[in-house]
């Protein structure tokens, strides 16, 4: 056999008989109830995966565990150089532990199809809350840390929580977020009004409890009873997990449980190569979909041991804690993003802090969340001298959408590709009219054939018209992606940019539409625009163009600091917006189109062609101008 037909032989058989294909992939996973249908195309473009069965994906995760004999085994291991905290969690002790919680939840009137929303920073408590909604068949909606107020009210306000779990407060270096006041700001701010909320106290920064509405965690979890799993159908919801739109509204993307639970065991073993017993690591954040399936869920229901980890990759102490963290506890692979390994490339070039380290466990290291730029990856190569994964996904998607598959047949890397698509996943680049483009090396959208693999989004949550308008009316009978790429000579895909105004700042995505609308609500602000400058460490860096109001004379130092800081408080630290450059007009196309991607390339100093279309090309020199002047000089 040659070097890719394992590989080639799976995939041709997902999309020949895919029901054949997921139904075999789906024997790791425990039904109490089995399928009517594998694929139930009935309300097409709703596809339904597993329709008829019931599972409970808790139980996937911990109970069967500890009946067959993983009791002991370690499930969890929380490692903290934020609050130098080390603590193992047995599958056992994880179990009881979720019981009990799931008791707390239940007593609060919470049931099945219940919404729970979860604001945590990265501690056990966090899993062990998403872990209990969905013993209970609850819908959790984890919102990422570093999100404002004003974002946790819009989220309360689309999935309207019964009940609110969350902690005192998170750690970043150097400052404590009080995530309290944080939660008790957005209930005021929402229009639905949160009933309950059940509080961890952390000791840096206890809360002060609402009387009547805030429960103590660990005095709830003492008196509660614990709670078994409650069976749901496998297309119920496991999760709604919210990510950026192209305005202030994000989307609130919904994860069934039967698929997911199957194509994270599949992608566990056959993406990943880790085997049940192993210790993994991905060392993304639980607010995020990455967090979701390879913090929580995708090691749990594989029997492995997921590393929960309260830290940054550099400066907790310092940038050989990705190493400290593997060597420790004998991780076999890491999974986390690019920038994570350019701050480590930053603070330690020569890859000194490595050699105090025994990485013989460390086999595999898989990068995503933005395009793997090829220098980071020769210098991790170089480095560690195992293979380093790129692969492709989004919030959507739940898992990979093309990588290579270690456990399955290692395919040869090619640098700047996140190699092939995984089962189920028809990849085509279509250009303009929505043709597909069989040239290889050819850029253009990149859409997935209909249906999508099991464990991607069904729909957006009480949006069944958005999510068709947002994904699937521009290219009738596919997914659109919103990246653009191009595929090679050999099949292997790279993913280039993305074709709407969506951002990748350090490994975060981003909408500029979203910054742009809260630029524009400051009073001193006629116009904006938003574009993602390149950035070494971070990919990109948000950057505001600000025309003024006629007559507003302060200093415009003073109309950039508040419209940073507006920016903080309404999105959060997450959206790094730290500068905007003040212009006397924008520059657009006849029809009033603002043309972002020619200001893109002007601030990242490159070649640019006169747009035909553009209305007043004097408008660049402002551009340029307003660039130098804010110091983007040698750039612009
Ligand atoms: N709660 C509150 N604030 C948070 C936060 C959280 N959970 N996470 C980040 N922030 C804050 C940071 O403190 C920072 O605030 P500042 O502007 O006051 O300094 C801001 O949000 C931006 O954070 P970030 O862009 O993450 O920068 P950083 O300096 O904290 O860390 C990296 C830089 C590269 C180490 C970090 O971004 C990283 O590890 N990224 C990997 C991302 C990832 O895992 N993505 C998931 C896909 S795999
Ligand atoms: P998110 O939904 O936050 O996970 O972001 C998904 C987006 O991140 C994708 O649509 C891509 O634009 C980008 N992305 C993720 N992984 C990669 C990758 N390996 N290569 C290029 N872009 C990526």
């Amino acid at each position: 056999m040659a070097i890719g037909d394992k590989y080639r032989a799976v995939h041709r058989r997902s999309l020949e008989d895919p029901e054949g294909f997921w139904a075999e992939q789906a024997a790791p996973i425990d039904w109490s109830k089995p399928w009517d249908k594998v694929l139930d195309a009935s309300q097409a473009p709703f596809y339904r995966w597993f329709a008829g069965a019931e599972l409970n994906t808790c139980y996937n995760a911990l109970d069967r565990h500890v009946q067959r004999g993983r009791g002991e085994q370690a499930a969890l291991i929380y490692d903290s150089p934020l609050t130098n905290r080390k603590k193992s969690f047995t599958y056992r002790a994880l179990r009881d532990q979720v019981a009990k919680l799931a008791g707390a939840i239940a007593a609060l009137g919470v049931v099945k199809g219940d919404r729970v929303i979860i604001y945590m920073p990265m501690i056990p408590e966090a899993v062990m809350a998403m872990l209990a909604c969905a013993r209970l068949g609850a819908i959790h909606s984890v919102v990422f840390g570093g999100f404002a107020a004003n974002e946790l009210a819009t989220r309360i306000d689309d999935c309207m929580p019964k009940l609110v779990l969350t902690a005192s407060c998170g750690i970043e270096p150097g400052r404590i977020v009080k995530y309290k006041p944080l939660l008790d700001l957005a209930i005021t701010l929402a229009k639905h009004k949160v009933e309950r909320c059940i509080v961890l106290q952390r000791w840096q920064e206890p809360a002060s409890l609402v009387k009547g509405r805030d429960l103590d965690w660990n005095e709830a979890v003492a008196a509660a009873e614990p709670r078994g799993c409650v069976p749901v159908k496998a297309t119920d919801p496991l999760y709604i997990l919210y990510t950026s739109g192209t305005t202030g509204q994000p989307k609130g993307v919904v994860r069934d449980n039967g698929g997911y639970c199957v194509a994270l065991a599949w992608s566990m073993q056959y993406l990943y190569g880790v085997n049940p017993g192993e210790v993994w690591w991905c060392a993304s954040d639980v607010g995020w979909v990455v967090g979701h399936s390879y913090i929580v869920y995708g090691p749990l229901i594989h029997g492995a041991t997921t590393i929960l980890y309260e830290g940054k990759p550099v400066g907790t102490p310092d940038a050989g804690a990705f190493w400290r963290v593997i060597s420790e506890h004998k991780a076999t692979a890491l999974f986390t993003a690019p920038t994570a390994f350019r701050a480590i490339k930053k603070e330690d070039p020569e890859g000194g802090l490595l050699k105090q380290y025994d990485l013989s466990k460390f086999r595999t290291l898989f990068l995503a969340g933005e395009r793997g730029d090829p220098p980071t990856i020769e210098w991790a190569q170089k480095l560690l001298g195992v293979p380093i994964v790129d692969h492709w996904w989004q919030t959507e998607t739940g898992w990979a959408i093309c990588g290579n598959f270690v456990g399955l047949e290692s395919m040869p890397i090619k640098l700047g590709s996140c190699s092939v698509p995984a089962p189920g996943w028809q990849i085509d680049v279509l250009d303009e009219q929505g043709q597909r483009i069989t040239k290889p090396g050819e850029v253009g959208a990149i859409a997935a054939k209909l249906p999508l693999p099991p464990g991607t989004l069904p729909t957006l949550w009480n949006a069944d018209e958005r999510f068709k308008q947002a994904y699937l009316a521009d290219y009738p009978g596919y997914y659109k992606t919103g990246d653009a790429g191009f595929i090679d000579q050999d099949g292997y895909v790279s993913v280039m940019t993305r074709v709407d105004d969506v951002i990748n700042v350090a490994g975060h995505r981003l909408s500029t539409g979203q910054i742009e609308e809260v630029l524009g609500s400051h009073n001193d602000v006629a116009e904006c625009a938003v574009i993602g400058v390149a950035d070494e460490l971070k990919g990109q860096v948000p950057l505001g163009f600000l025309v003024l109001k006629a007559g507003v004379t302060r200093p415009p130092e003073e109309t950039v600091r508040e419209v940073v800081q507006l920016v903080r408080d309404r999105i959060g630290p997450v959206a790094f917006f730290k500068n905007a450059v003040i212009v006397p007009r924008l520059p657009k196309t006849r029809s009033g189109k603002i043309l972002r991607g020619t200001m893109q390339k002007i601030a990242d100093g490159q070649p640019w062609n006169m747009p035909a279309t553009i209305d007043d090309p004097a408008a660049i020199d402002d551009i340029t101008g307003g660039l130098k002047t804010a110091g983007y000089a040698e750039k612009a």
